[in-house]
Order: C-alpha cells, then structure tokens, then sequence
C-alpha cells in the first residue's frame, strides 16, 4: 500500500455520493496532519514514527470521527485535529501491540518491531502518542480528559488479556471485558468526537457512542475471526497471530467448551504459544469446527446492537452510512 489515504468504506455502494466526498476530503487533511505530527528533528525517529503512516491502513476510526459530525456541522475547525489525535493514538497502540503479540507484518510490511527491535518500537509508539497528546491539549480540557479516560481503558484491556481471568470469572465474560476496552473504547470515542466537536444535539452524541461501542465490539470479533479464517496476508497481517501467540479468542472460547473427545487435540493447542506446525493444525481444524460459526453468530448479534442504536438516530445520508459500516465488518470476516 502507498499510504494513500485509503476509501475502502466510503466506496461502500451504500453511502451517499456528497457525503462521501466531503469526508474523503477530510481524510485528505487528516493525512498531512498526520504526517507533519510525527515528524522528529531525528531522522530515524521520523522514519520510525511514519514506518506505519506509510504502510497504509484503512483509517477507520479517524473516518468515523468525521462521518459522525455529519450529525451536526462538519466545517467545525477542530474535526480533522481530532481525527488526527484518534488515529494517531490507534496508531501508537498498534507499536505496542505488535511487540506484545511478537507480530511481524502490520499493514503489510514488517512490523516496527521485526524491523528496528523492540526498544524502538515501544519508544516510537510512546512518540506518537506524545504527539498526538500535544495536539489534543489544543482541543480543551474536555477532550483530554475524554481521550486520557479511553487510553487507560485501552491499556487496561491490553493488561486483561495478557493476565487471563481470574479463578472464577467466565473466559467468555472476561474476553468480551477485554475487547470492550483494547477496542470498543477508542471506536465509541472516535464517533463521540466526532459528534461532540460537530455541535450535535447532546442525545446524538450519546447514540452514537453507544452505537459505535457496539460496533467497535463487532470489529473486534471480525478480526479476530480473521485471524483463524483468513487464508492469505491480506488484512496486511499474518492469519493464526493469536493462536500462535496463545491468545485467546472468541472462536477459541467456544471450541473451548466443546466436550466431544474429537476436539481434544484442538483444545490442547489453545491458550499456549505454538510453533510453526502447531499453528497450521490449529488453524486447520479451528476453521472446520461449528465454533467459528458461532462467533460469527455473535459478531452479527454485536453489529444488531449497533444498528439498533443507530435507529433511534435522524433518518440520513450520515446514519445510513453508519449503518453501511456495520454490514461492512460483518462482511469482512468473511
Ligand atoms: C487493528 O485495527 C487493531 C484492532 C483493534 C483490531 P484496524 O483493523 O483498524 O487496523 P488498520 O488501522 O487498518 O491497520
Ligand atoms: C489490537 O488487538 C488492540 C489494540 C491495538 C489495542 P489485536 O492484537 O487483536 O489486534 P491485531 O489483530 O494485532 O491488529
Ligand atoms: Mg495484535
Ligand atoms: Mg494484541
């Protein structure tokens, strides 16, 4: 991927024309914010801190900050800021994540850990995050409160599913805990700013919190039915990372469960790091066990919940758009 800014969702065939150029043009300013944000006096700093930026990615979360002040004005000023603060903070996650996951492609290249080594890339994500908090200092005390809030979670989410459930609580319970705030956090803030910077009507902002929180959960779980059902590097990543790294998802829950003696094999390779030819026979039989379609099932009833909310939302170009994208995650799981 060039690291154009990419239109995947607003090519949606679903979402009107107008809109779609207007935020797309959006997204044009977003990106040289972006850019100029990580530029560092060091030059290899800057080449780390633009390694991602440049590797492409959907920009999902900034397009929602802007699809969502559609609700009200979307000239406000600080909007493409705040998209750029949202994305960036995504993007400072995703050098961590890599290296807690031992991942090695992102956006279809190596990951900044595979690359520079893992000191460098947890300071280049802590970088990007300096960065985009001294933009977000331009957008009020509200707003840094709001993003400070989601960050912690985010990480906290991050420290839920490193440490497992406690003695007691229900795995199924706890992953969904921790989906709720490595991912659903910053997606439901991404439209909150969207909507909050854009002068919506305060229950406008509300919903569609609510309704992206919902969705940021259904993204979640289509990635990570990606991860087991996907057979190629498209997603720019590597299918099997969690089953490898011994993460554990839903999918994997519910085989988890399974009681039938023709599964044990299976439900001894889960929760444990695998190597090469374990992960291929997970893979393998993970894809061809019923759990799959199951966390299919679960990841529809998550993009109902959203399309629920989004009902009670003004009938619109904006709101079908936003229902357009839960079709889209629903879809991309395959
Ligand atoms: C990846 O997010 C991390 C998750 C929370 C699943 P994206 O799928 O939005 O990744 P990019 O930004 O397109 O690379
Ligand atoms: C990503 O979780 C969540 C954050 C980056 C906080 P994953 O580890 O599931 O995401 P991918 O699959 O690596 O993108
Ligand atoms: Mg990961
Ligand atoms: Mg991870």
């Amino acid at each position: 991927m060039s690291g154009a800014v990419p239109s995947s969702f607003l090519a949606l065939p679903s979402i009107d024309e107008t809109l779609a150029r207007e935020v797309q043009e959006g997204l044009e300013q977003v990106e040289k914010v972006l850019r100029e944000t990580v530029t560092a006096s060091d030059p290899m700093l800057t080449e780390a801190a633009t390694h991602l930026l440049s590797a492409g990615g959907k920009r999902f979360r900034a397009t929602l900050v802007l699809l969502a002040a559609h609700f009200g004005d979307p000239t406000a000023p600080e909007l493409i800021r705040a998209a750029a603060v949202i994305e960036l903070t995504h993007v400072a996650t995703l050098y961590h994540d890599d290296v807690m996951d031992e991942a090695e492609l992102r956006r279809g290249e190596l990951s900044a850990n595979q690359r520079w080594g893992n000191s460098i890339a947890i300071l280049t994500g802590d970088y990007v995050f300096a960065r985009a908090s001294e933009m977000l200092a331009d957008l009020g005390t509200d707003a840094v409160r709001m993003q400070a809030r989601t960050f912690g979670r985010l990480v906290q989410g991050q420290i839920l599913e490193t440490s497992g459930p406690r003695g007691g609580t229900d795995p199924i319970s706890h992953y969904l805990q921790v989906i709720a705030d490595k991912t659903a956090s910053l997606i439901a803030s991404a439209a909150e700013f969207g909507a909050m910077f854009g002068r919506a009507e305060p229950e406008v902002v509300d919903t569609i919190t609510r309704a992206c929180d919902a969705l940021g959960m259904a993204f979640q779980l289509s990635d990570d039915i990606l991860d087991v059902a996907s057979e190629t590097s498209d997603s720019g990543k590597v299918p099997g990372t969690d089953l490898r790294e011994g993460v554990l998802t839903l999918p994997m829950f519910y085989a988890q469960r399974s009681t039938d003696p023709e599964d044990a094999r299976l439900r001894e390779l889960l929760g444990r790091p695998l190597d090469d030819a374990e992960t291929d026979e997970a893979l393998r039989l993970l894809r061809a066990h019923p759990a799959l379609k199951e966390a299919r099932t679960s990841l529809q009833a998550w993009a109902d919940k959203a399309r629920a909310e989004l009902a009670t939302l003004p009938q619109g170009a904006p709101r079908s758009a936003f229902e357009a994208i839960c079709d889209y995650v629903v879809e991309r799981s395959g």
